[in-house]
């Protein structure tokens, strides 16, 4: 399977590839520029070298989202809807894994505040963009620092918390998330529960300020999953 990272040459979406590389995926790494995509793909086979088998290519947003399987969207909000749009007639049916979180930095704010959404979240808020596709939106991801997914090799300490209207294709992206060293991934229910997911960000953001850190995380106990 491709999966394809849209925007993917930023903290969350290339720390990501890396991770999800090193785990055998076949990665994309997208861009508004291919040449962007490229450097930064070669950068990172270098900084992988010791690892066999690494299959990771750059490309612009579009040929990325033609030709992967799995899709992830990793753009800061302010970018979302432009991103979306420009990707839009590609996507068709495939999985779209949302990692997009409405900090208040996309209006000049705190990247320990969340913004209010009209959708309720950036994840409802993509699938209204991509509702003519047939796209299955899910929410993943948010709550993941790029700190811990660079901290190569160490295992991740932290769940990831998803969030969509469609079984199967939560079920898929549980799947995916769990090849990452650490993480366990949790299925909230209706993707209207992004809401509450992609708001622990900001807490989180706010807890590494306010204690020093970069690897702010949670885990979810008592329950089986
Ligand atoms: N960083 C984290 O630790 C973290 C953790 C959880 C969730 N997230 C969420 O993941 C998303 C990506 O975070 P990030 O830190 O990776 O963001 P980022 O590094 O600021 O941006 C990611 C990529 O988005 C594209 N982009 C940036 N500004 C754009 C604009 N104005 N218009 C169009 N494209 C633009 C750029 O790609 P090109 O220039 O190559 O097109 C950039 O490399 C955000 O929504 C964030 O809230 C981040």
């Amino acid at each position: 399977m491709k999966v394809a990272i849209i925007g993917g040459t930023g903290s969350q979406g290339l720390n990501l590839g890396k991770r999800l590389a090193i785990a055998g995926e076949d990665i994309i790494i997208g861009s508004r520029k291919e040449e962007k995509a490229l450097t930064k793909v070669e950068e990172t086979l270098e900084l992988l070298k010791e690892y066999d088998d690494i299959k990771m290519v750059g490309m612009s947003n579009e040929d990325a989202a033609k030709a992967g399987d799995l899709l992830i969207l990793t753009v800061p909000l302010a970018a979302q809807k432009a991103t979306l749009q420009s990707i839009k007639e590609f996507v068709g049916e495939k999985i779209l894994i949302d990692a997009t979180v409405p900090l208040e930095t996309a209006i000049g704010g705190s990247p320990a505040r969340f913004v209010d959404l009209m959708e309720g979240s950036a994840a409802e808020r993509t699938a209204k963009i991509l509702s003519k596709t047939g796209a299955k939106v899910v929410a993943g991801f948010n709550n993941i620092s790029n700190s811990h997914l660079d901290n190569i090799p160490e295992p991740i300490d932290c769940d990831c918390l998803i969030a969509g209207d469609d079984n199967e294709a939560k079920a898929q992206v549980k799947e995916l998330v769990e090849k990452l060293p650490g993480v366990k991934c949790l299925d909230c229910g209706k993707l209207e529960k992004a809401r509450m997911i992609e708001k622990i960000t900001p807490l989180l953001i706010g807890l590494n300020i306010k204690y020093k850190s970069h690897y702010g995380g949670l885990r979810i106990t008592g329950i089986d999953f």
